[in-house]
Protein backbone atom coordinates (compact mmCIF):
# COMPACT_ATOMS: atom_id res chain seq x y z
CA UNK A 1 0.00 0.00 0.00
CA UNK A 2 1.18 3.63 -0.88
CA UNK A 3 1.85 5.90 2.10
CA UNK A 4 0.25 8.78 1.72
CA UNK A 5 1.63 12.68 2.04
CA UNK A 6 -0.42 15.70 2.72
CA UNK A 7 1.39 18.91 2.02
CA UNK A 8 0.27 21.97 3.31
CA UNK A 9 2.08 25.28 1.59
CA UNK A 10 2.27 28.70 3.06
CA UNK A 11 3.18 32.44 2.08
CA UNK A 12 4.16 32.84 -1.40
CA UNK A 13 3.35 31.18 -5.41
CA UNK A 14 7.22 29.95 -4.69
CA UNK A 15 6.26 28.03 -2.12
CA UNK A 16 2.84 26.54 -3.75
CA UNK A 17 5.45 25.52 -6.83
CA UNK A 18 8.14 24.23 -4.33
CA UNK A 19 5.44 21.88 -2.84
CA UNK A 20 4.76 20.29 -6.11
CA UNK A 21 8.42 19.56 -6.75
CA UNK A 22 8.08 18.25 -3.11
CA UNK A 23 5.06 15.76 -4.38
CA UNK A 24 7.32 14.63 -7.39
CA UNK A 25 10.15 13.45 -5.37
CA UNK A 26 8.41 11.75 -2.96
CA UNK A 27 6.15 10.14 -5.60
CA UNK A 28 9.46 8.77 -6.67
CA UNK A 29 9.67 7.11 -3.24
CA UNK A 30 6.00 5.93 -3.39
CA UNK A 31 3.75 8.16 -1.44
CA UNK A 32 0.81 9.70 -3.50
CA UNK A 33 -0.49 12.96 -2.24
CA UNK A 34 -3.77 13.23 -0.48
CA UNK A 35 -5.81 16.08 0.85
CA UNK A 36 -6.16 15.89 4.32
CA UNK A 37 -3.75 16.04 7.00
CA UNK A 38 -6.02 13.63 8.97
CA UNK A 39 -5.45 10.79 6.34
CA UNK A 40 -1.98 11.48 5.48
CA UNK A 41 0.78 9.17 7.04
CA UNK A 42 3.27 12.16 6.88
CA UNK A 43 2.19 15.81 6.89
CA UNK A 44 4.72 18.07 5.59
CA UNK A 45 3.90 22.10 6.27
CA UNK A 46 6.08 24.43 3.97
CA UNK A 47 6.22 27.23 5.27
CA UNK A 48 6.98 31.19 5.13
CA UNK A 49 9.09 33.68 7.25
CA UNK A 50 8.36 36.80 5.51
CA UNK A 51 7.03 38.58 8.16
CA UNK A 52 6.53 38.00 11.89
CA UNK A 53 2.73 36.88 11.86
CA UNK A 54 3.24 34.32 8.48
CA UNK A 55 5.75 32.46 11.33
CA UNK A 56 3.19 33.06 14.00
CA UNK A 57 0.12 31.40 12.13
CA UNK A 58 2.51 28.43 11.12
CA UNK A 59 3.62 27.93 14.81
CA UNK A 60 -0.11 27.63 16.13
CA UNK A 61 -0.36 24.83 12.81
CA UNK A 62 2.42 22.83 14.32
CA UNK A 63 1.00 22.61 17.42
CA UNK A 64 -2.52 21.20 16.31
CA UNK A 65 -0.14 18.67 14.87
CA UNK A 66 -0.25 17.23 17.99
CA UNK A 67 -3.78 16.34 18.26
CA UNK A 68 -3.33 14.70 14.99
CA UNK A 69 -0.33 12.72 16.64
CA UNK A 70 -2.42 11.47 19.50
CA UNK A 71 -4.63 9.98 17.37
CA UNK A 72 -1.97 8.22 14.73
CA UNK A 73 0.63 7.27 16.75
CA UNK A 74 2.49 6.44 13.51
CA UNK A 75 1.93 10.21 11.79
CA UNK A 76 5.75 11.86 10.72
CA UNK A 77 5.42 15.75 10.83
CA UNK A 78 7.93 17.65 8.62
CA UNK A 79 8.79 21.57 8.11
CA UNK A 80 9.91 22.43 5.37
CA UNK A 81 10.70 26.05 3.44
CA UNK A 82 11.62 29.50 4.62
CA UNK A 83 11.01 28.78 8.73
CA UNK A 84 13.00 25.14 8.15
CA UNK A 85 15.87 27.46 6.70
CA UNK A 86 16.03 30.45 9.20
CA UNK A 87 15.45 28.28 12.63
CA UNK A 88 17.39 24.57 11.77
CA UNK A 89 17.81 22.43 14.49
CA UNK A 90 16.16 25.13 16.61
CA UNK A 91 12.73 24.10 15.43
CA UNK A 92 12.78 20.37 16.62
CA UNK A 93 14.12 22.11 20.11
CA UNK A 94 11.36 24.24 20.52
CA UNK A 95 8.72 21.78 18.70
CA UNK A 96 8.86 18.09 20.17
CA UNK A 97 6.04 17.12 17.80
CA UNK A 98 8.43 17.88 14.57
CA UNK A 99 10.14 14.62 12.74
CA UNK A 100 11.95 16.29 10.02
CA UNK A 101 13.01 19.71 9.26
CA UNK A 102 14.21 20.67 5.61
CA UNK A 103 15.06 23.73 3.68
CA UNK A 104 14.41 25.06 0.58
CA UNK A 105 17.59 23.67 -1.36
CA UNK A 106 17.25 19.97 -0.02
CA UNK A 107 14.42 18.46 -0.79
CA UNK A 108 16.00 15.94 -3.01
CA UNK A 109 17.45 14.35 0.05
CA UNK A 110 13.81 14.18 1.36
CA UNK A 111 13.48 10.48 1.07
CA UNK A 112 16.70 9.74 2.70
CA UNK A 113 15.63 11.78 5.42
CA UNK A 114 12.76 10.34 5.74
CA UNK A 115 14.54 6.70 6.45
CA UNK A 116 15.84 7.97 9.04
CA UNK A 117 12.51 9.39 10.33
CA UNK A 118 11.56 6.00 9.81
CA UNK A 119 14.24 4.53 12.02
CA UNK A 120 13.05 6.60 14.98
CA UNK A 121 15.62 9.53 14.82
CA UNK A 122 14.84 12.92 13.17
CA UNK A 123 16.42 14.33 10.77
CA UNK A 124 17.82 17.62 9.77
CA UNK A 125 18.90 19.29 5.98
CA UNK A 126 19.15 22.91 5.83
CA UNK A 127 22.19 23.44 3.66
CA UNK A 128 21.59 25.94 0.59
CA UNK A 129 22.85 25.58 -2.47
CA UNK A 130 24.57 27.34 -5.67
CA UNK A 131 23.23 25.22 -8.29
CA UNK A 132 20.29 23.49 -7.19
CA UNK A 133 17.19 24.77 -9.72
CA UNK A 134 14.86 21.26 -9.79
CA UNK A 135 15.39 21.97 -13.09
CA UNK A 136 14.93 18.42 -14.80
CA UNK A 137 12.28 17.39 -11.95
CA UNK A 138 8.33 17.64 -13.30
CA UNK A 139 6.39 18.85 -10.50
CA UNK A 140 3.28 16.75 -9.51
CA UNK A 141 0.23 19.81 -10.02
CA UNK A 142 -1.42 19.82 -6.25
CA UNK A 143 -5.26 21.18 -5.97
CA UNK A 144 -4.85 22.00 -9.23
CA UNK A 145 -7.88 23.09 -11.61
CA UNK A 146 -6.10 21.62 -14.54
CA UNK A 147 -6.07 25.43 -16.60
CA UNK A 148 -3.61 27.57 -14.45
CA UNK A 149 -0.30 26.49 -13.49
CA UNK A 150 3.61 27.68 -11.59
CA UNK A 151 6.33 27.11 -13.65
CA UNK A 152 9.53 28.34 -11.53
CA UNK A 153 12.36 30.06 -13.23
CA UNK A 154 14.82 30.91 -11.25
CA UNK A 155 15.41 30.18 -7.36
CA UNK A 156 17.10 32.89 -4.47
CA UNK A 157 17.80 36.56 -4.49
CA UNK A 158 20.96 38.19 -4.59
CA UNK A 159 19.56 41.62 -4.07
CA UNK A 160 19.81 42.18 0.04
CA UNK A 161 16.71 44.65 0.37
CA UNK A 162 17.35 46.03 3.89
CA UNK A 163 13.92 43.92 5.31
CA UNK A 164 13.98 41.16 3.70
CA UNK A 165 14.88 37.58 4.99
CA UNK A 166 14.82 36.15 1.62
CA UNK A 167 18.32 36.12 0.60
CA UNK A 168 18.82 34.39 4.26
CA UNK A 169 16.12 31.19 3.94
CA UNK A 170 16.52 31.23 0.28
CA UNK A 171 20.23 31.27 -0.56
CA UNK A 172 21.71 33.11 -3.81
CA UNK A 173 19.76 33.60 -7.02
CA UNK A 174 20.30 30.76 -9.71
CA UNK A 175 18.64 30.52 -13.21
CA UNK A 176 17.12 27.52 -14.23
CA UNK A 177 18.23 25.93 -17.95
CA UNK A 178 15.84 27.93 -20.21
CA UNK A 179 14.63 24.59 -22.23
CA UNK A 180 13.96 22.57 -19.30
CA UNK A 181 11.46 25.86 -18.52
CA UNK A 182 9.70 25.57 -22.27
CA UNK A 183 9.67 21.46 -22.00
CA UNK A 184 7.64 21.93 -18.99
CA UNK A 185 5.33 24.77 -20.66
CA UNK A 186 4.88 22.63 -23.76
CA UNK A 187 4.02 19.34 -21.56
CA UNK A 188 1.43 21.68 -19.81
CA UNK A 189 0.25 22.41 -23.22
CA UNK A 190 -0.26 19.17 -23.40
CA UNK A 191 -1.94 18.33 -20.62
CA UNK A 192 -4.56 21.20 -21.51
CA UNK A 193 -3.44 23.74 -19.52
CA UNK A 194 -4.15 27.17 -20.70
CA UNK A 195 -2.12 29.25 -18.48
CA UNK A 196 1.30 29.70 -16.95
CA UNK A 197 2.86 31.71 -14.51
CA UNK A 198 6.60 32.01 -14.30
CA UNK A 199 7.59 32.36 -10.78
CA UNK A 200 11.17 33.88 -9.75
CA UNK A 201 12.23 36.08 -6.86
CA UNK A 202 13.24 38.59 -9.35
CA UNK A 203 12.64 37.77 -12.46
CA UNK A 204 14.27 40.53 -14.28
CA UNK A 205 17.89 38.95 -13.60
CA UNK A 206 17.17 35.62 -14.67
CA UNK A 207 20.38 34.83 -16.60
CA UNK A 208 21.07 31.06 -18.18
CA UNK A 209 24.44 30.47 -19.82
CA UNK A 210 23.79 27.84 -22.00
CA UNK A 211 26.81 25.10 -21.51
CA UNK A 212 29.71 25.43 -23.81
CA UNK A 213 29.21 23.82 -27.17
CA UNK A 214 30.59 20.11 -27.00
CA UNK A 215 32.23 20.62 -29.99
CA UNK A 216 36.22 20.87 -29.63
CA UNK A 217 36.24 23.99 -30.23
CA UNK A 218 33.55 24.74 -27.74
CA UNK A 219 31.67 28.68 -29.10
CA UNK A 220 31.16 30.59 -26.69
CA UNK A 221 28.29 29.62 -24.33
CA UNK A 222 25.27 32.11 -25.26
CA UNK A 223 23.54 33.93 -22.40
CA UNK A 224 19.20 33.91 -22.47
CA UNK A 225 17.85 36.90 -20.46
CA UNK A 226 14.23 37.17 -19.61
CA UNK A 227 13.28 39.00 -21.94
CA UNK A 228 14.69 36.42 -24.37
CA UNK A 229 12.96 33.80 -22.05
CA UNK A 230 9.53 35.04 -22.58
CA UNK A 231 9.99 35.24 -26.04
CA UNK A 232 10.76 31.50 -26.43
CA UNK A 233 7.81 30.20 -24.03
CA UNK A 234 5.68 32.39 -25.88
CA UNK A 235 6.87 31.10 -29.76
CA UNK A 236 7.00 27.89 -28.64
CA UNK A 237 3.16 27.42 -26.88
CA UNK A 238 1.43 30.39 -28.95
CA UNK A 239 -1.79 28.94 -27.32
CA UNK A 240 -0.74 29.20 -23.77
CA UNK A 241 -1.42 32.66 -21.31
CA UNK A 242 1.67 33.38 -20.16
CA UNK A 243 2.14 35.64 -16.70
CA UNK A 244 5.14 35.90 -14.50
CA UNK A 245 6.11 37.57 -11.00
CA UNK A 246 8.14 38.88 -9.37
CA UNK A 247 9.95 41.99 -11.38
CA UNK A 248 11.84 44.41 -9.66
CA UNK A 249 11.94 48.15 -10.73
CA UNK A 250 15.66 48.37 -11.03
CA UNK A 251 15.92 45.64 -13.34
CA UNK A 252 13.40 45.79 -15.62
CA UNK A 253 14.51 45.85 -19.35
CA UNK A 254 12.68 47.88 -21.89
CA UNK A 255 13.48 44.51 -23.90
CA UNK A 256 11.12 42.68 -21.81
CA UNK A 257 8.77 45.89 -22.51
CA UNK A 258 8.88 45.04 -26.31
CA UNK A 259 8.50 41.53 -26.19
CA UNK A 260 5.13 41.79 -23.31
CA UNK A 261 3.62 44.33 -26.17
CA UNK A 262 4.70 41.83 -29.16
CA UNK A 263 3.03 38.73 -28.30
CA UNK A 264 -1.04 38.56 -27.82
CA UNK A 265 -0.03 35.36 -25.36
CA UNK A 266 1.70 37.57 -22.87
CA UNK A 267 -0.65 38.91 -20.44
CA UNK A 268 -1.04 42.76 -20.53
CA UNK A 269 -0.32 42.78 -15.82
CA UNK A 270 2.83 43.54 -14.60
CA UNK A 271 3.59 43.09 -10.78
CA UNK A 272 6.08 45.98 -9.85
CA UNK A 273 6.84 46.14 -6.01
CA UNK A 274 7.36 49.80 -5.02
CA UNK A 275 7.78 49.56 -1.41
CA UNK A 276 7.26 53.11 -0.53
CA UNK A 277 7.18 56.31 -2.35
CA UNK A 278 10.04 58.43 -0.67
CA UNK A 279 13.41 58.32 -1.91
CA UNK A 280 14.95 58.68 1.02
CA UNK A 281 13.15 55.45 2.49
CA UNK A 282 13.79 53.67 -0.45
CA UNK A 283 17.71 54.06 -0.35
CA UNK A 284 17.56 52.78 3.32
CA UNK A 285 15.62 49.73 2.19
CA UNK A 286 18.73 49.80 -0.17
CA UNK A 287 16.17 49.14 -3.00
CA UNK A 288 18.72 50.23 -6.40
CA UNK A 289 16.59 53.10 -7.26
CA UNK A 290 15.03 55.70 -6.53
CA UNK A 291 11.19 57.84 -7.10
CA UNK A 292 11.78 59.09 -9.98
CA UNK A 293 13.42 56.13 -11.64
CA UNK A 294 9.94 54.24 -10.73
CA UNK A 295 7.96 56.32 -12.35
CA UNK A 296 10.02 56.15 -15.44
CA UNK A 297 9.41 52.70 -15.62
CA UNK A 298 5.94 53.06 -14.59
CA UNK A 299 6.03 55.44 -17.96
CA UNK A 300 7.59 53.00 -19.81
CA UNK A 301 5.07 50.04 -19.25
CA UNK A 302 2.43 52.57 -20.38
CA UNK A 303 4.21 53.76 -23.35
CA UNK A 304 4.44 50.31 -24.75
CA UNK A 305 1.42 48.75 -23.54
CA UNK A 306 -1.42 51.55 -22.92
CA UNK A 307 -3.47 49.09 -21.44
CA UNK A 308 -0.80 46.79 -18.87
CA UNK A 309 -2.34 46.90 -15.72
CA UNK A 310 0.09 47.15 -12.94
CA UNK A 311 0.18 46.17 -9.11
CA UNK A 312 2.64 46.68 -6.61
CA UNK A 313 3.48 45.76 -2.99
CA UNK A 314 3.68 48.42 -0.31
CA UNK A 315 5.59 48.00 2.85
CA UNK A 316 3.89 50.94 6.28
CA UNK A 317 6.54 52.39 8.60
CA UNK A 318 9.74 51.35 7.78
CA UNK A 319 12.74 52.24 9.79
CA UNK A 320 12.84 55.95 10.11
CA UNK A 321 9.66 56.68 8.11
CA UNK A 322 8.40 60.26 8.56
CA UNK A 323 4.61 61.41 7.70
CA UNK A 324 6.42 62.98 4.94
CA UNK A 325 7.61 60.00 3.19
CA UNK A 326 4.27 58.24 3.97
CA UNK A 327 2.80 61.47 2.57
CA UNK A 328 4.94 60.85 -0.35
CA UNK A 329 4.05 56.90 -0.60
CA UNK A 330 -0.15 58.27 -0.75
CA UNK A 331 0.30 60.67 -3.68
CA UNK A 332 2.92 58.14 -5.92
CA UNK A 333 -0.31 55.62 -5.81
CA UNK A 334 -2.33 58.60 -6.68
CA UNK A 335 0.08 59.03 -9.69
CA UNK A 336 0.30 55.68 -10.82
CA UNK A 337 -2.88 54.60 -10.22
CA UNK A 338 -2.64 50.52 -9.03
CA UNK A 339 -4.79 48.04 -10.68
CA UNK A 340 -4.01 46.11 -7.33
CA UNK A 341 -1.77 46.24 -4.23
CA UNK A 342 -0.32 43.87 -1.52
CA UNK A 343 0.14 46.32 1.78
CA UNK A 344 1.83 44.94 4.76
CA UNK A 345 3.22 46.82 8.11
CA UNK A 346 7.07 46.79 8.14
CA UNK A 347 7.90 43.65 10.30
CA UNK A 348 11.67 43.57 11.91
CA UNK A 349 13.33 39.65 10.71
CA UNK A 350 16.05 38.93 12.19
CA UNK A 351 19.36 38.62 10.08
CA UNK A 352 18.33 41.58 7.52
CA UNK A 353 20.08 44.33 7.07
CA UNK A 354 17.67 46.85 8.51
CA UNK A 355 17.23 44.57 12.08
CA UNK A 356 21.51 44.52 12.26
CA UNK A 357 21.45 48.84 11.19
CA UNK A 358 18.35 50.44 11.78
CA UNK A 359 15.93 51.42 14.62
CA UNK A 360 12.46 49.75 14.22
CA UNK A 361 11.44 53.01 15.28
CA UNK A 362 8.04 53.49 13.96
CA UNK A 363 4.99 53.28 16.81
CA UNK A 364 2.86 50.37 15.84
CA UNK A 365 -0.32 52.58 15.77
CA UNK A 366 1.37 54.75 13.59
CA UNK A 367 2.27 52.02 11.34
CA UNK A 368 -1.29 50.93 11.47
CA UNK A 369 -2.63 53.98 10.94
CA UNK A 370 -0.60 54.72 7.78
CA UNK A 371 -1.32 51.00 6.61
CA UNK A 372 -5.19 51.47 6.85
CA UNK A 373 -4.87 55.20 4.61
CA UNK A 374 -2.47 53.12 2.08
CA UNK A 375 -5.26 50.37 1.83
CA UNK A 376 -8.01 53.42 1.83
CA UNK A 377 -6.07 54.91 -1.13
CA UNK A 378 -5.60 51.51 -2.85
CA UNK A 379 -9.09 50.68 -2.69
CA UNK A 380 -9.99 54.35 -4.23
CA UNK A 381 -7.71 53.07 -7.36
CA UNK A 382 -8.48 49.52 -7.77
CA UNK A 383 -12.36 50.59 -8.04
CA UNK A 384 -11.16 53.74 -10.74
CA UNK A 385 -9.29 51.14 -12.13
CA UNK A 386 -11.87 48.57 -12.35
CA UNK A 387 -14.43 50.87 -12.98
CA UNK A 388 -12.33 51.56 -16.69
CA UNK A 389 -12.89 48.97 -18.12
CA UNK A 390 -16.62 48.35 -18.23
CA UNK A 391 -17.87 49.06 -21.47
CA UNK A 392 -14.92 46.82 -22.85
CA UNK A 393 -14.83 43.29 -24.50
CA UNK A 394 -12.21 41.21 -22.44
CA UNK A 395 -10.94 37.69 -23.07
CA UNK A 396 -11.54 36.03 -20.27
CA UNK A 397 -10.02 32.54 -19.21
CA UNK A 398 -12.35 30.66 -17.30
CA UNK A 399 -10.99 29.21 -13.82
CA UNK A 400 -14.04 27.64 -12.08
CA UNK A 401 -17.27 28.31 -10.38
CA UNK A 402 -17.73 31.05 -8.45
CA UNK A 403 -17.22 31.24 -4.42
CA UNK A 404 -20.70 33.34 -4.01
CA UNK A 405 -22.72 31.26 -6.64
CA UNK A 406 -23.06 28.00 -8.31
CA UNK A 407 -25.31 29.95 -10.64
CA UNK A 408 -21.89 32.06 -11.94
CA UNK A 409 -18.19 31.48 -13.10
CA UNK A 410 -15.25 33.26 -12.59
CA UNK A 411 -11.77 33.85 -14.80
CA UNK A 412 -9.42 36.36 -15.36
CA UNK A 413 -8.68 39.06 -18.38
CA UNK A 414 -5.25 40.02 -19.54
CA UNK A 415 -5.03 42.51 -16.72
CA UNK A 416 -5.11 39.88 -13.82
CA UNK A 417 -8.97 41.09 -12.49
CA UNK A 418 -10.91 38.53 -11.62
CA UNK A 419 -14.25 38.91 -14.02
CA UNK A 420 -16.96 36.76 -13.16
CA UNK A 421 -20.16 35.13 -15.77
CA UNK A 422 -23.24 33.90 -15.93
CA UNK A 423 -22.43 29.54 -15.63
CA UNK A 424 -25.30 28.77 -18.09
CA UNK A 425 -26.19 30.96 -21.24
CA UNK A 426 -27.29 30.14 -24.43
CA UNK A 427 -25.38 28.52 -27.18
CA UNK A 428 -22.15 30.96 -27.75
CA UNK A 429 -20.83 31.72 -31.11
CA UNK A 430 -17.16 31.41 -31.66
CA UNK A 431 -16.15 35.37 -31.48
CA UNK A 432 -15.19 36.48 -35.11
CA UNK A 433 -15.30 33.34 -36.98
CA UNK A 434 -17.58 32.56 -39.95
CA UNK A 435 -19.91 30.66 -37.56
CA UNK A 436 -20.29 33.89 -35.55
CA UNK A 437 -21.34 35.72 -38.03
CA UNK A 438 -23.68 33.27 -39.34
CA UNK A 439 -25.14 33.24 -35.93
CA UNK A 440 -24.28 28.92 -35.45
CA UNK A 441 -23.03 27.69 -32.15
CA UNK A 442 -19.31 25.94 -32.11
CA UNK A 443 -19.15 22.42 -31.72
CA UNK A 444 -19.01 22.38 -27.68
CA UNK A 445 -19.63 18.16 -27.87
CA UNK A 446 -21.27 17.27 -24.75
CA UNK A 447 -21.27 20.50 -22.78
CA UNK A 448 -24.28 21.82 -25.31
CA UNK A 449 -27.84 20.47 -24.78
CA UNK A 450 -29.11 19.88 -28.19
CA UNK A 451 -32.53 22.56 -29.36
CA UNK A 452 -35.49 21.16 -28.32
CA UNK A 453 -38.17 20.27 -30.91
CA UNK A 454 -40.36 23.92 -30.21
CA UNK A 455 -36.99 25.71 -31.40
CA UNK A 456 -35.88 26.88 -27.66
CA UNK A 457 -32.95 28.02 -27.99
CA UNK A 458 -29.97 25.81 -26.77
CA UNK A 459 -28.29 26.19 -23.63
CA UNK A 460 -24.11 25.82 -23.11
CA UNK A 461 -22.31 25.72 -19.70
CA UNK A 462 -19.05 27.64 -19.26
CA UNK A 463 -16.17 25.18 -18.14
CA UNK A 464 -13.02 25.77 -16.50
CA UNK A 465 -10.31 26.23 -19.45
CA UNK A 466 -12.71 27.94 -21.88
CA UNK A 467 -11.82 31.36 -23.10
CA UNK A 468 -14.54 33.34 -23.71
CA UNK A 469 -14.91 37.12 -25.11
CA UNK A 470 -17.18 39.04 -22.28
CA UNK A 471 -18.69 42.28 -22.49
CA UNK A 472 -17.89 44.23 -18.87
CA UNK A 473 -20.76 45.30 -17.34
CA UNK A 474 -20.40 46.46 -14.18
CA UNK A 475 -17.24 46.76 -11.79
CA UNK A 476 -16.45 46.72 -7.85
CA UNK A 477 -12.82 47.91 -6.53
CA UNK A 478 -12.32 43.78 -6.39
CA UNK A 479 -13.46 42.10 -9.53
CA UNK A 480 -15.76 43.29 -13.35
CA UNK A 481 -18.99 41.38 -13.99
CA UNK A 482 -20.03 40.42 -17.33
CA UNK A 483 -21.57 39.06 -20.16
CA UNK A 484 -20.25 36.42 -22.43
CA UNK A 485 -20.29 37.37 -26.25
CA UNK A 486 -18.80 34.47 -28.02
CA UNK A 487 -15.99 31.57 -27.17
CA UNK A 488 -12.83 32.37 -28.27
CA UNK A 489 -10.88 29.20 -30.27
CA UNK A 490 -7.34 29.51 -29.67
CA UNK A 491 -6.48 30.36 -33.31
CA UNK A 492 -8.79 33.30 -32.33
CA UNK A 493 -7.27 34.66 -29.34
CA UNK A 494 -4.00 34.81 -31.46
CA UNK A 495 -4.81 36.86 -33.96
N1 LIG B 1 8.00 43.42 6.63
C1 LIG B 1 6.91 43.72 5.89
N2 LIG B 1 6.76 43.38 4.62
C2 LIG B 1 7.77 42.72 4.02
N3 LIG B 1 7.93 42.26 2.77
C3 LIG B 1 9.13 41.64 2.69
N4 LIG B 1 9.76 41.69 3.86
C4 LIG B 1 8.94 42.37 4.71
C5 LIG B 1 9.03 42.75 6.07
N5 LIG B 1 10.13 42.47 6.79
C6 LIG B 1 6.96 42.47 1.71
C7 LIG B 1 7.55 43.29 0.56
C8 LIG B 1 7.76 42.27 -0.51
C9 LIG B 1 6.61 41.30 -0.24
C10 LIG B 1 6.80 39.96 -0.83
O1 LIG B 1 6.57 41.22 1.17
O2 LIG B 1 6.59 44.25 0.17
O3 LIG B 1 7.69 42.80 -1.81
FE1 LIG C 1 13.37 40.26 -0.79
FE2 LIG C 1 14.18 42.35 -2.21
FE3 LIG C 1 14.82 39.83 -3.01
FE4 LIG C 1 12.28 40.68 -3.18
S1 LIG C 1 14.02 41.52 -4.32
S2 LIG C 1 12.99 38.72 -2.37
S3 LIG C 1 12.08 42.03 -1.41
S4 LIG C 1 15.51 40.86 -1.14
Amino acid sequence: MSKKVYIESYGCQMNVSDSEVVASILAQDGYTAVHSAEEADLVLLNTCSIREKAEYTVMQRINEMNNLKAANQDLKVGVLGCMAERMKENLLVEKKVVDLVVGPDAYRSLPQLLEEVGSGQRAVNVLLSREETYGEIVPVRLNSNGVTAFVTIMRGCDNMCAFCVVPFTRGRERSRDAHSIVNECKQLVSEGYKEVTLLGQNVDSYKWKSPPDAKPNGSAAAITDFADLLDMVATACPGLRIRYSTSHPKDMTDKVLEVMARHDNICKYIHLPVQSGSSEVLRRMNRGYDRDWYLGRIAAIRRHMPDCAISTDIISGFCGETEEDHRQTLELMEQVGYDMAYMFKYSERPKTLAARKQADDVPEEVKGRRLAEIIEAQKLSSAKRMASYVGQVHDVLIEGVSKRSDEHMYGRNTQNSVVIVPRYGSQLPVAGSQAAMQGEGPDEGSRTAPATNNQQPATTELCPGDMVRVRITSATAGSLQGEPLGTVHETVAQA
